[in-house]
């Protein structure tokens, strides 16, 4: 349905286990996320942020309580269904941009859309997005002859190549400067502006932060805080 959350957690828990000794990483996050949110995920270290966001990822599974996402039932997914979910419907993005090294940015594009079945349009469909994205000049450099900057704003636009509904991102601006981390940040809220992509990042940046639309915070493993901000670009 169209209001249906896209992810909706409910007493979600996550225990690592190492031996005998158990982590608890979430204790019981109950959260959901709607079409069009730009939502921050900030918290101390080893609060939770990367568990919380690798489980809506289906990179990792549940130790108890439910998680919806995209309508699937996290679960009760076969590993294939959850590869098949991370390829075709879910976009991500990095701390350490991992583009392949050996492809341009072109190719870098162009190698998620073949694994996505696309054909033979793939190479003009990837050139349209990086273009689209301002990043035509960098369509034919490879990872090293980019900055750090460069290289993220070409993941993000792989990430985003088939217009994934929710795109997931793992501090995407801890390796970026302040300038590039804004850069970073205003292509992602055009993306969800001109696309209604929702976006579900983590951060330990303010000036990240203030681009949100609402920001949850986790302590410990628990939702501490759930805050809705006025964000200018809203409404
Ligand atoms: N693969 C793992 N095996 C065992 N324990 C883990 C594993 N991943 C995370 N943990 C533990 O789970 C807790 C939550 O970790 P998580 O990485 O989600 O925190 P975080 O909020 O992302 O921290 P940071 O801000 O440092 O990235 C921590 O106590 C961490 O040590
Ligand atoms: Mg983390």
């Amino acid at each position: 349905m169209e209001n249906d959350p896209l992810v909706s957690a409910r007493s979600l828990t996550k225990i690592y286990k190492a031996g005998a000794v158990e982590a608890p990483a979430l204790r019981g996050v109950d959260l959901d996320v709607h079409g069009g949110e730009f939502l921050s995920i900030v918290g101390p270290s080893g609060s939770g942020k990367t568990t919380l966001l690798n489980l809506i990822g289906a990179l990792d599974s549940l130790t108890g309580g439910t998680l919806r996402v995209l309508g699937r039932d996290m679960g009760s997914l076969s590993r294939r269904q959850k590869a098949d979910l991370r390829l075709r419907s879910l976009g991500f993005v990095f701390q350490a941009y991992n583009l392949l090294p050996v492809l341009t940015a072109r190719e870098n594009v162009e190698f998620v859309l073949e694994l996505q079945g696309v054909g033979a349009e793939r190479r003009d469909h990837a050139k349209r997005v990086l273009e689209e994205l301002g990043l035509g000049d960098l369509a034919e450099r490879r990872p090293l002859e980019m900055s750090g900057g460069q290289q993220q704003r070409v993941a993000v636009a792989r990430a985003v190549a088939s217009r994934p509904k929710l795109v997931l991102a793992d501090e995407p601006t801890a390796n970026l400067d302040g300038e590039n981390a804004e850069i970073l940040m205003n292509m992602m809220r055009r993306l969800r502006d001109e696309h209604r992509m929702t976006f579900l990042f983590s951060t330990h940046d303010p000036r990240v932060v203030a681009h949100a639309s609402r920001v949850i915070t986790l302590t410990d493993g628990r939702v501490a805080k759930d805050d809705v901000t006025h964000n200018p670009s809203d409404g």
